[in-house]
């Protein structure tokens, strides 16, 4: 064989003379081979080990027709013949054959690219369906992304009936959790774990795009891993439209789990000479607990899934008075408004719903894309110019995918909506879903974006989203394509999206979706951002934030600080609420001409502080130390790359009987190193790294909703 020992990825024959492929990351290896009947096996995922031959033999394997029902360890299982657990592909050709039977053909290696791959090939024994497996390594990650591409070689369609990305394969072990971000609207990712019991758990989303209650996320680990060690096995599906994962134990013990575009309603014809390409599904595996993992993912989302053009860049502190004039913006009140959050140093002012057509109240105007005429009598430009002489930025809050019944578009084009002839068009917030899947919605929508952004001095967008689909038809569709609206939907607002940004690159892009029911590695490689919740209580935000960043970048997390309370009666200090909302991206929601003197200046100075540590934050490494599920104390440390600063949150819910005090172990530090703990107006402390590490700060801290932000700064040797 060609390649190198060292090469990430290498192909090497079996006593059997059969090949197998090593997929070696800087920690861990993914290994595969075919057997004699030509299909890949699964091999190992785990640790890397000394030999490649220690990585196990596909002729181990039983074939198809010997093996009991429920068993299989194929990369790809596809339906047809003795294959019963979840497959990756069934697909119907025109003669009425429902069954697919793929035999190996060839494999191709690239180690020359930045990121490694291997794809391999498979063709259909009979039917010209030709099918791409491919393997891409991110090493410095450990992570492998893999997703498939299928042919229709022939001259007659072939109907998809589902077509997965992968099936990710674990160790025959007992005692496995799973790990899912789950929640609703206002409450959004929740951990929840689940022993993984014989039978199988899937996670999905049905609404079209809008999820608030699953997370294309998982983390499956064995007993007694915890956040700093222990072996996890994980993904994350890079997709924003339906999709399930499949967490499948056999009664034998195997665990797998199976996900891509969820095959509810889905439906796709591939016409002679056309491709279908799924979605990436990234996975991961680390010995050393959840913060690892998280890690890997944070990592490779800001190198290789974040648009390049501000993926290294720090995010604006931004204003928005959505909470505060809802509906109601017009020129005098935005002004004003952002007369206030100049003087706070904000950066970017962002003007949300209410601004264009007969938008008064969610009931009328979404989809008429001009500026309303009573509230801004002489458009934009004055509110725009306005806020840059304050030294300001401006954005603008969107619903493109959407419309009102009572709406001028509507009344022009009421076939421009997913509907069934018949059948009620259910409305949710007063709204109906256009049909991305026709060209000429697209068009219409990327146009008056492109003109809105063409004709505007504008260099944000918050992208919202704000319904599940219901009535998914599309009576003019061509000939059995119908059921193609939840995949041709997701690829109309990337592709949409994907268009504004070459166009206008220098806009930043939020995705919303009645906060954050559309956060993905899909649609993250086209925003930039995401609005986390709607929720802006600083307690939620602690366990919202503890969630999120288990699959995302803290960069990609955006939060306000609003007024409180927002939830409950709960009214923790300024203070508090500041520094939940700083665990990310930083905005200010807050009816700003209201509050007093004093509390305009204490946000000034938290504003001041926070930029001054936000590099650290946004691009440093994460820490959750104490999580808010486990007590009152929680704690968020943030180390940037070179280990020289460092930014340590306290958040205390309320103390009991005493002053809580604490020893907390920081983490990431260099142990060689000195470090000044400034707390504060408190006199600073010198301290050894591994001090602060092994032993921890001790942290004495008194009250109810108590916070504090620790600078941890290397003193230069
Ligand atoms: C959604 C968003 C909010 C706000 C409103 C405007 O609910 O999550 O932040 O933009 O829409 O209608």
């Amino acid at each position: 064989m060609s390649e190198r020992k060292d090469s990430a990825i290498r192909c090497f024959e079996t006593a059997h003379g059969l090949p197998c492929w090593v997929l070696e990351m800087r920690d861990s290896a993914y290994v595969l081979g075919v057997d004699e009947n030509g299909l890949i096996q699964h091999l190992y995922w785990g640790a890397k080990l000394g030999l490649d031959s220690d990585y196990g033999n596909p002729a181990a394997f039983p074939g198809r027709s010997d093996r009991p029902e429920g068993i299989s360890n194929e990369e790809f299982l596809v339906w047809g013949g003795l294959s019963y657990t979840e497959h990756c592909l069934k697909a119907s050709f025109k003669d009425g054959v429902r069954a697919t039977s793929l035999l190996y053909d060839r494999a191709e290696i690239d180690n020359a690219s930045v990121h490694p791959s291997l794809t391999i090939f498979f063709n259909d024994a009979h039917y010209e369906l030709s099918v791409r497996l491919r393997y891409v390594v991110v090493s410095e990650c450990n992570l492998v992304v893999r997703n498939t591409v299928l042919v229709n070689t022939g001259n007659n369609p072939i109907d998809l009936e589902r077509t997965m990305s992968a099936t990710w394969r674990f160790p025959l072990r007992d005692g496995y959790t799973l790990r899912t971000l789950n929640g609703e609207w206002s409450a959004e990712f929740q951990i929840q774990e689940s022993p993984v019991v014989v039978g199988k758990q899937v996670i999905e989303r049905r609404t079209g795009s809008r999820g608030h209650d699953a997370q294309p996320w998982f983390g499956l680990h064995l007993p007694g891993t915890s956040e700093t060690s222990g072996e996890l096995w994980f993904g994350a599906l890079a997709y924003s439209g339906n999709f399930q994962l499949i967490l499948e134990r056999t009664a034998n013990n195997q665990v797998s789990l199976t996900g891509g575009i969820s095959d509810f309603d889905f439906g796709w014809r591939l016409g002679p000479g056309e491709s279908f390409e799924t979605p990436a599904f990234v996975g991961g595996h680390t010995t050393k607990g959840y913060e690892e993992a998280s890690r890997s993912l944070h990592e490779y989302e800001i190198a290789h899934v974040l648009p390049s053009r501000f993926a290294r860049e720090v995010r604006p502190v931004l204003y928005n008075s959505w909470y505060v004039t809802e509906f109601d913006v017009n020129v005098a009140n935005q002004s004003d408004a952002a007369d206030r959050a100049g003087q706070l140093g904000v950066e970017l002012f962002v003007m949300d719903d209410g601004w264009f057509g007969r938008r008064n109240h969610d009931r009328a105007g979404l989809g008429d894309w001009y500026v309303n005429p009573e509230k801004f009598p002489e458009g934009l430009g004055p509110l725009i110019d306005h806020v840059k002489s304050l030294g300001m930025s401006f954005g603008l809050w969107v619903e493109p995918e959407m419309v009102n019944p009572d709406s001028d578009l509507y009344r022009a084009h009421p076939d421009w909506v997913y509907h069934f002839p018949n059948r009620t068009r259910s409305e949710s917030r007063n709204q109906l879903v256009l049909n991305l899947s026709r060209r000429d919605v697209r068009d219409f929508v990327f146009d008056f974006m492109h003109r809105l952004l063409g004709e505007h001095d504008i260099s944000f967008i918050k992208w919202d989203m704000n319904r599940p689909f219901s009535e998914p038809g599309w009576p003019d569709a061509p000939e059995g394509r119908d059921r193609e609206i939840w995949v041709r939907h997701t690829e109309g607002v990337y592709s949409i999206l994907t268009q504004l940004r070459e166009a206008h690159p220098e806009v930043l892009f939020e995705s919303c979706s009645g906060g954050g029911a559309r956060v993905d590695l899909g649609i993250m490689s086209r925003t930039d951002q995401f609005w986390m919740s709607d929720n802006t209580d600083p307690v939620d935000q602690l366990f919202m934030t503890e969630g999120f960043t288990l699959a995302y970048a803290p960069l990609a997390r955006m939060a306000w600080v609003t007024d409180a309370p927002y939830a409950g009666n709960r009214v923790p200090p300024l203070e508090f609420r500041f520094h939940a909302a700083m665990l990310g991206a930083f905005g200010l929601g807050g009816n700003l001409p209201s509050w007093s003197q004093e509390e305009m200046e204490q946000a000034a100075q938290l504003i001041d502080r926070y930029k001054a540590v936000r590099r650290t934050i946004q691009h440093g490494r994460f820490y959750r130390l104490l999580s808010p599920r486990a007590g009152q104390l929680s704690a968020f440390q943030f180390v940037n790359q070179d280990r020289r600063e460092s930014v340590l949150f306290l958040f205390l819910l309320g103390s009991r009987y005493h002053t809580h005090r604490q020893w907390v172990n920081l983490r990431g530090l260099e142990s060689e190193a000195r470090y000044l703990v400034r707390d504060g107006d408190a006199p600073s402390e010198e301290v050894g790294g591994q001090a602060l590490m092994v032993r921890g700060l001790f942290v004495e801290i008194e009250g109810d909703y108590v916070s504090r932000l620790i600078c941890i700064e290397r003193v230069p040797q």
